[in-house]
């Protein structure tokens, strides 16, 4: 087999083999294909698209690339959740929780953050002691015992994925949609979870700027779980604001904590019971209304907090956090941003939102940077909302005055104004099943 030959078959538009898929993933990982090779194979795909069967075989092939995790040590039905992407997107802290506490099992491998977007790991480790990276027997044994456990993921996931990902990044081949479908499913497929509840992020702080374009993922991600057995459901839902007030690493985990107590914001809350209902319902705990109930009097019963002080026990982590979130310091520094005008807030550039984030330090600006926890924003006014001249739009907070002037400069710059009343968008846009 060559691979000039197989390029040539793609660019055409004809449908690979499997031993052909296999051929340039398989050589990739084993450094026996070059990176030229591999980009033009790529714009192909980009170009061409993937068949069912092609994207299939690619999917699997990358998951295969490295461990598959063999979760049957841990009791029941493990339904895994994934979000593509957002800004503010602290759901797993609440939804893990949420469904231990209705008896579900959560065994997660989570991220960092990735460009704007924000990483359920870095928010984890802003908790005095809690540990990411635990033995696979205790990750298992905390499943088994309490339900839930959120560790950061191993080199070993799909590194076919990782080399795959660095290459397109570069090459101009990041945003196609059968490439992000195979690198997002690689990785789920690896974690080794049963079930697959997939949140596809719309608007302008997700990857997916539009419906369209978001439906179409989630019909190819929903597609490669299927075709492996997983049982795979997306909820499309809307990034086009910051998901619920906070953004940031310390303030995105009291937001989570509050909306366990059941005052959080109304957008979060409802994104959280909708995952964890779907999530338990995947799982077989009960009918989607019951599990709805479940969760609902989960937050009002104080069941879920303690699932989380739980799980933050268990990690090395100091529970006290959890039940006492005035605990966490607060910035150095903070400044406000004023509303200059009496308008409607007719949109708000979400991406700009969480790269004013990265700017503060919640983020990082190069893959060795450290996050700071303390930074982030608080915004009081979203889109749709009317604001008057002189009334605060948003809080930033650093551990750095210079980053903060600039960061206030840039976020000015993300609202949009309206004189009539604009609609936004609804929390959840559509399912794709
Ligand atoms: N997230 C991923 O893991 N991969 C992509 O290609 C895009 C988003």
């Amino acid at each position: 087999m060559r691979m000039y030959d197989i390029i040539d078959k793609k660019k055409k538009g004809l449908e690979l083999t499997a031993d052909e898929i296999s051929y340039v993933v398989d050589g990739y990982v084993a450094n026996e294909i070059p990176d030229y090779q591999v980009s033009a194979f790529l714009m192909t795909v980009y170009y061409q698209g993937m068949t069912e069967k092609e994207l299939s075989v690619f999917t699997d092939r990358m998951a295969k690339s490295g461990d598959m995790v063999d979760l049957s040590a841990i009791d029941g039905i493990k339904v895994d959740k994934h979000s593509t992407g957002g800004v503010g997107d602290k759901t797993t802290l609440a939804v893990a929780p949420l469904v231990a506490a209705c008896g579900g099992k959560v065994a997660k491998m989570s991220g960092r953050g990735l460009g704007f977007t924000g990483g359920t790991i870095d928010k984890l480790e802003s908790i005095p002691g809690f540990q990411t990276a635990i033995p696979e027997k205790k990750f298992f044994d905390i499943v088994n015992t309490i339900g839930l456990s959120v560790i950061g993921q191993s080199a070993e996931i799909a590194p076919a994925d990782k080399k795959l990902y660095a290459l397109r990044d570069v090459t101009a081949t990041v945003d196609s949609i059968p490439l992000i479908a195979a690198s997002i499913m690689s990785k789920k497929l690896a974690s080794g979870s049963d079930k697959i509840v997939l949140d596809v992020t719309v608007g302008s702080g997700a990857f997916m700027k539009n419906a369209e374009d978001a439906i179409q993922l989630a019909q190819r991600m929903v597609e490669i779980g299927e075709r492996a057995g997983r049982q795979t459901i997306a909820i499309l839902t809307n990034m086009d604001v910051p998901l619920g007030v906070a953004v940031g690493n310390d303030i995105e985990v009291i937001e989570a904590i509050e909306t366990l107590q059941g005052n959080g914001p109304e957008d979060f809350e409802e994104i959280c019971v909708e995952f964890a209902s779907q999530m338990l319902y995947l799982g077989k705990i009960a009918d989607l209304q019951e599990c709805r109930d479940m969760v609902y009097d989960a937050i009002e019963t104080g069941k879920g907090i303690e699932k989380l002080a739980e799980m933050v026990k268990a990690q090395g982590g100091d529970e006290s956090y959890i039940y006492h979130p005035e605990k966490f310091e607060e910035a150095p520094y903070q400044k406000k941003l004023i509303a200059d005008q009496s308008a409607y807030i007719s949109a708000m550039d979400t991406e700009k939102c969480g790269k004013t984030a990265v700017i503060l330090g919640a983020g990082r600006e190069k893959k060795e940077s450290v996050i700071d926890p303390k930074a982030g924003i608080r915004f009081y006014f979203k889109t749709g909302e009317y604001v008057e001249k002189g009334e605060v739009l948003a809080e930033l907070y650093a551990s750095d005055q210079e980053k903060l002037k600039d960061a206030v400069k840039y976020l000015k710059t993300a609202y949009q104004y309206s004189d009539a009343a604009v609609t936004p968008m609804e929390e959840i846009i559509g399912y794709v099943t």
